[in-house]
């Protein structure tokens, strides 16, 4: 990520930086404050930008985040007072979250990763970067990696699902897309891995509630992605606002210490969540800000995001031996070190020179349609889809005529001009009669019902847990008023979760899964609807059947009792009032085209050795050129620990036209097999594993091998 220096060389600037620096010098860099009118955040107000300026020229600030707006003249103010008015001339990051675009905006992430396409993800990330870098930002608070299975927590949305092989791969190209893709090598983002760890497990899908998460399954699951994501060299890694085991993981050693920098290896900054080292309080493990600070320090936290524990008390923990200095010279060094790779050190107004954006840039429009297209998932197409040019459609639902259509977390400044689903169908040549009521679809003229229905793009993100994740009564009865009809029912599901749509997807000819796709929405949406787009999503997270059955997530355990392919059997795992699989599986989408898979070929280079070649003879038996995700699975069948039914270990997306055959082959390694035993090594076990390659995780051509 370093642009014309060594790591080891902004190590050792760093260092020399630091050994001219006062305690209280190297202690206000470790704050991060809000530049802006922060009155509406209460205990973290700053107030205006003169009291951030005071404490700027203190010396008490060394990073700012600009909540996701266009702040560059104050971030240029603000950093002038840090380089000209302090001793050291010290330049601050800033930081702000790029989730899924800036100024243009891309599908939600965890529609994205319904395009099973990280290398698309990774170009989506460098857009980003580009247009944020443009503004003055030098620090996404992206990728957020954590791994959900629970739909009622709104933050599912900003996530990649539930698997941790995708989780992981998209953390991969997305940190890589951040850090290495910039239009300037002088001018790319830092990303930040969020947020550690297993904060997407919080009981209830309440957001910042309390995780039960064992040892094994931190490393096995949650941190699968925050390894990757390490590993393409993420800089900042931003520590959950949870708590495991009654741990708050702000103030756990064990996790931000011993799991991240020994086992992860991590070796960049470690920053707090939003007032998290403040709200130790309400967890009940600090009384006051000095307990909170000293509990935040000793586990790991570098630098405090928006509350004042580091700034009021770190100075008398230090002073009085509580801490030791050694301590707060690898956290600074840490910081600074960074600063010297985005190369602030050498310009502090490098990410201020450049002109920010005055209209979306079309090719970054094109690229936000392209993985919109990707992003869509077909679940179900009873002979209703596509539907061609001109065709009469009576069209309604609660989402139809909804400009909001981006999703949580943008601030873009060209939010407004953003069409209709309806008038993207209007712009794709269907004969559109708008019918918002039951009696209005019966009358209609037109024999098909497009239903956009779903929720707002507001009601999922940061603070939006909901208990009721079904689809509305005044959406069904539509639904309802088509099938009575007699008319072919579309419905489109337009989310930032999965909602349980068992009815609307019993009363649809075909259902598809929009998501909130960002800007090119209306037009992504509107060419799968016709088929000028051939749909080609595949499910980042298991739909379930009723809210009853959360969480439901298909690599779950065997258990010592499965339940049987009838799902019959009293005393197994299973529900008693009704199936106890998912609606529809993690990994499942249709296409126009049909996909048929040969028999899986094994080879390796002796018997029982890895790597293993596992291959398959992939067919487009469709009329349609179509893309398919080719998904490999496994199952370790005799493992040192319960391992989970099947695992996603590879998937390659290939694009075939009708009736082309293409081998497909992936490469099973030592990497691929290892998981985290009880003693803490990471390796595979002898013996044997199943395995399955097929279009859903549902499913497959079937093999077998034996480790030896
Ligand atoms: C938040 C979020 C975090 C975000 C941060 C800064 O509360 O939890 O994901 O990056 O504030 O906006």
């Amino acid at each position: 990520m370093t642009r014309n220096r060594t790591h080891g060389e902004c190590v050792r600037l760093a260092g020399e930086l630091l050994a001219r620096m006062t305690r209280e010098e190297k202690i206000g860099q470790l704050t991060q404050r809000c530049i802006g009118d922060t009155s509406g955040l209460g205990n973290a107000a700053t107030g205006s930008n003169n009291d951030l300026h005071n404490m700027i020229r203190k010396g008490r600030v060394g990073v700012l985040l600009q909540p996701a707006l266009h702040m560059k003249r104050d971030v240029l103010e603000a950093q002038r007072v840090a380089v000209e008015e302090t001793r050291l001339g010290i330049p601050m990051m800033t930081h702000t979250d790029v989730i899924h675009g800036f100024d243009t905006v891309f599908p939600l992430p965890v529609a994205a990763a319904c395009s099973f396409d990280p290398s698309l993800i990774r170009q989506s990330c460098a857009v980003g970067a580009k247009e944020a870098t443009a503004c003055g930002i030098n620090v996404t608070c992206a990728p957020m990696v954590d791994i959900a299975r629970d739909p009622r927590w709104g933050r599912i949305a900003e996530g990649c699902g539930e698997d941790p092989f995708l989780c992981a791969a998209i953390s991969e190209a997305s940190v890589r897309g951040y850090q290495e893709d910039g239009p300037d090598p002088a001018l790319r983002m830092s990303a930040t891995l969020k947020h550690f760890a297993g904060y997407g497990a919080g009981e209830g899908g309440r957001d910042y509630n309390e995780t039960q998460i064992g040892g094994l399954t931190m490393q096995n699951v949650y941190t699968v992605p925050f390894k990757a994501g390490i590993d393409a060299g993420a800089r900042y890694v931003m520590a959950g606002f949870h708590s495991v085991d009654g741990m708050p993981v702000t103030a756990s050693r064990y996790h931000l210490t011993t799991l991240l920098r020994g086992v992860l290896g991590f070796d960049g900054a470690v920053i707090s969540d939003f007032t998290a080292i403040r709200e130790l309080i309400q967890h009940g493990v600090a009384e006051t800000p000095r307990e909170a600070a000293l509990a935040a320090f000793s586990a790991g936290v570098d630098i405090e995001m928006m509350s004042d524990c580091y700034d009021s008390s770190l100075e008398s923990l230090f002073a009085d031996g509580s801490l030791d200095e050694a301590s707060l010279d690898a956290a600074v060094l840490r910081l600074l070190t960074i600063k010297y790779e985005v190369g602030l050190m050498d310009d502090p107004y490098l990410f201020l020179k450049r002109e920010e954006y005055t209209s979306l840039d079309p090719a970054h429009l094109a690229l936000a349609e392209r993985l919109a297209d990707e992003s869509i998932v077909l679940l179900k197409n009873e002979g209703a889809l596509p539907v061609s040019k001109g065709t009469p459609a009576a069209v309604c639902g609660s989402r139809a005529n909804d400009r909001s259509l981006l999703g949580c977390w943008q601030s873009s400044r060209f939010a407004k001009d953003v069409p209709t689903l309806t008038e993207g169908l209007i712009a794709e040549g269907l004969d559109v009669i708008p019918a918002p009521t039951p009696e209005e679809i019966r009358t209609a003229p037109a024999d098909c019902v497009i239903a956009f229905i779903g929720e707002p793009d507001s009601a999922s993100g940061e603070g939006c847990s909901r208990s009721d994740i079904n689809v509305t009564e005044e959406d069904l009865a539509l639904l309802r008023a088509a099938k009575e009809a007699g008319k072919k029912v579309i419905s489109v599901i337009c989310t930032g979760r999965p909602m349980v749509i068992t009815q609307a997807d019993a009363l649809s000819d075909a259902v598809v899964y929009a998501w909130y796709l960002g800007h090119r929405m209306a037009a992504s949406v509107a060419g799968v609807l016709t088929g000028r787009v051939v749909p080609s999503g595949k499910l980042s997270c298991s739909l379930p059947r009723s809210i009853g059955q959360i969480p439901v997530h298909y690599d779950h355990l065997n258990t010592g009792r499965p339940r049987n392919a009838q799902d019959n059997d009293r005393f197994t795992s299973r529900y008693t009032d009704g199936s106890s699989e998912p609606l529809y599986p993690f990994g499942h989408g249709l296409s126009y085209a049909a996909f048929t898979y040969s028999p899986l070929s094994l080879s390796s280079p002796a018997q029982g050795c890895l790597p293993l070649t596992v291959s398959v003879e992939v067919t487009n038996a469709g009329s349609v050129t179509a893309a398919e995700a080719v998904q490999l699975y496994i199952r370790d069948v005799s493992a040192e620990i319960g391992r989970p039914v099947k695992e996603l270990k590879g998937f390659a997306r290939v694009t075939l036209a009708p009736g082309e055959t293409r081998r497909v082959s992936f490469d099973l390694t030592e990497k691929e097999l290892a998981y985290t035993h009880p003693d803490g090594t990471r390796r595979a076990d002898p013996g044997r594993f199943t395995l399955w390659v097929g279009g859903s995780s549902a499913g497959g051509s079937e093999g077998s091998f034996i480790l030896g």
